[in-house]
C-alpha cells in the first residue's frame, strides 16, 4: 500500500488531520488499532474550546454538535462559602466553552471521513516505523493476524501517549520534560442531573469539580493522592466528599446517581521535544500530556493539528518545508 500521509491513530488528532488533508485533496490513510465501535464509545474529555468548535464548523461536521452540544457561558468558583461567577461572554466575547463528549466528536469525524470516501483501517495496529530518514518512510502494521506495510511521503504519529510513534524517535534525539504533581484526580461519571454551572471548588479537604457530559450525565472529580486506589473510594465516600467540598452541606444541590465509571488520574505534565524526526511528525498525546486541571483535553491535539495540517499541505503542494521545519518550535512555545 502507498499513500501521501500515513496517519497512525484515529483519536481526535488523527481524525481532524485526516479531514483537513482530505479537504485539501491530499491522499491519506488512517490506521487504528481498536475497532470502530470501541473508539466511538471511549468516554474521555468533553470540554470544547471555541477554536475546536470553530474547526468542526469549518469542516462541516458540527451539525449534531449544534443540536446536542451544551454551551457553557458561565463557570463558578466556590470557596469558604463564597461563589464567584465567571461570565465568559463578558470577559471573552464570542468565545465560550461547549460541553460535547469526545466520543461524540469522534463519531462525527469518523462518519464524515467515511462518507467523503476517506479510508480508516480499524483493528490495524502499527507495530514499527522504518525509513524515517528517507523520503519514503514506511509504517508496518498487523491486520487480521497478517503483517502489512504502507509506504508514505510523511508519517503523522497521532497514536496517543502509549503508541509506537514517539518511541520510534531515538532517545539521543528526544528531550523529555516530565513532572508528576503531588496529587491526582478521582473522576466519576454519574447518571444524574449535572450542576447548572461548571463549578470548581477550593476546599481545605482538597479540590473538587462538577462538570458534565450530557443533560443526564455528570462528570465529577475530587482531588486525591496520586497513588490512591479506587478501592479506597466506595460510592458513599465520593458523594460525601463532593457534598462537603462543593459546599452542598444540606445535600440539596448535587444530585447523586448510579456511578458508571470511576478512575484515578495522576496529575502529570509530559512534553517530548522535538515533535519531529525525519519524515515523522507527532501530534496530540503522542507528544505531550497535561494534567486535567487545565481542561485542555482534546483541544491541545486539535491546536497541534491546525499548525501541522497547514505545514503538510504547503509541503505536498509545493515541496516547501518552511512550515514543517517550524512546526515543533511553534507548538512547543506554548509550554
Ligand atoms: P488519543 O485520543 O489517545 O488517540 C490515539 C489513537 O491511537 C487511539 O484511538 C488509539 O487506539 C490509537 N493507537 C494507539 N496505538 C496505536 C497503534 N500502535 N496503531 C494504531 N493505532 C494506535 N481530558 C479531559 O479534559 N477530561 C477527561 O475526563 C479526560 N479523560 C481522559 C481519560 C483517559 C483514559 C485519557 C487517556 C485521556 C483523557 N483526557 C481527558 C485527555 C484527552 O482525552 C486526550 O488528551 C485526547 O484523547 C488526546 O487525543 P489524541 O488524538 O492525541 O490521542
Ligand atoms: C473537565 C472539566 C474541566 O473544567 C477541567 O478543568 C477538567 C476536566 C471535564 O469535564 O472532564
Amino acid at each position: 500500500m502507498r499513500t501521501q500521509v500515513g496517519i497512525v491513530g484515529a483519536g481526535p488528532a488523527g481524525l481532524f488531520l485526516s479531514l483537513l488533508l482530505q479537504r485539501a485533496g491530499i491522499d491519506c490513510v488512517v490506521l487504528e488499532s481498536r475497532s470502530r465501535e470501541y473508539v466511538e464509545n471511549r468516554v474521555r474529555a468533553g470540554v470544547l474550546e471555541q477554536g475546536t468548535v470553530d474547526l468542526m464548523d469549518e469542516l462541516g461536521v458540527a451539525e449534531r454538535l449544534r443540536h446536542e452540544g451544551m454551551p457553557d457561558p458561565r463557570l463558578d468558583i466556590r470557596f469558604n462559602g463564597n461563589i464567584i461567577h465567571i461570565d465568559l461572554p463578558i470577559l471573552t466575547p464570542g468565545r465560550i466553552v461547549t460541553v460535547y463528549g469526545q466520543q461524540e466528536v469522534v463519531k462525527d469525524l469518523i462518519a464524515a471521513r467515511l462518507q467523503r470516501g476517506g479510508e480508516i483501517l480499524f483493528e490495524a495496529e502499527a507495530t514499527a516505523l522504518s525509513g524515517l530518514d528517507t523520503s519514503k518512510p514506511t509504517i508496518h502494521f498487523k491486520r487480521a493476524g497478517k503483517d502489512e506495510t504502507i509506504e508514505c511521503d510523511i508519517v503523522a504519529g497521532c497514536d496517543g501517549f502509549h503508541g509506537v510513534c514517539r518511541p520510534a524517535i531515538p532517545d539521543s534525539v528526544l528531550t523529555v520534560y516530565d513532572r508528576e504533581f503531588p496529587f491526582g484526580w478521582l473522576g466519576i461519571l454519574s447518571q444524574s442531573k449535572p450542576f447548572p454551572e461548571m463549578s470548581y471548588a477550593n476546599h481545605e479537604r482538597g479540590f473538587a469539580l462538577a462538570s458534565r457530559r450530557s443533560p443526564r450525565l455528570s462528570r465529577l472529580y475530587v482531588q486525591c493522592t496520586p497513588d490512591d486506589d479506587v478501592a479506597n473510594w466506595p460510592d458513599a465516600r465520593i458523594w460525601d466528599e463532593l457534598h462537603v467540598r462543593l459546599d452542598d452541606m444540606d445535600r440539596t444541590e448535587l444530585e447523586e446517581g448510579r456511578i458508571l465509571q470511576k478512575a484515578i488520574t495522576p496529575c502529570r505534565s509530559f512534553v517530548s521535544a522535538p515533535m519531529q524526526c525525519g519524515r515523522l511528525y507527532l501530534a496530540g498525546d503522542a507528544s505531550h500530556i497535561v494534567p486535567p486541571t487545565g481542561a485542555k483535553g482534546l483541544n491541545l491535539p486539535v491546536a497541534d493539528i491546525r499548525v501541522l495540517s497547514r505545514a503538510l499541505i504547503e509541503f505536498v503542494r509545493s515541496g516547501a518545508t518552511a512550515g514543517l521545519d517550524r512546526y515543533s518550535d511553534v507548538f512547543l512555545k506554548r509550554f
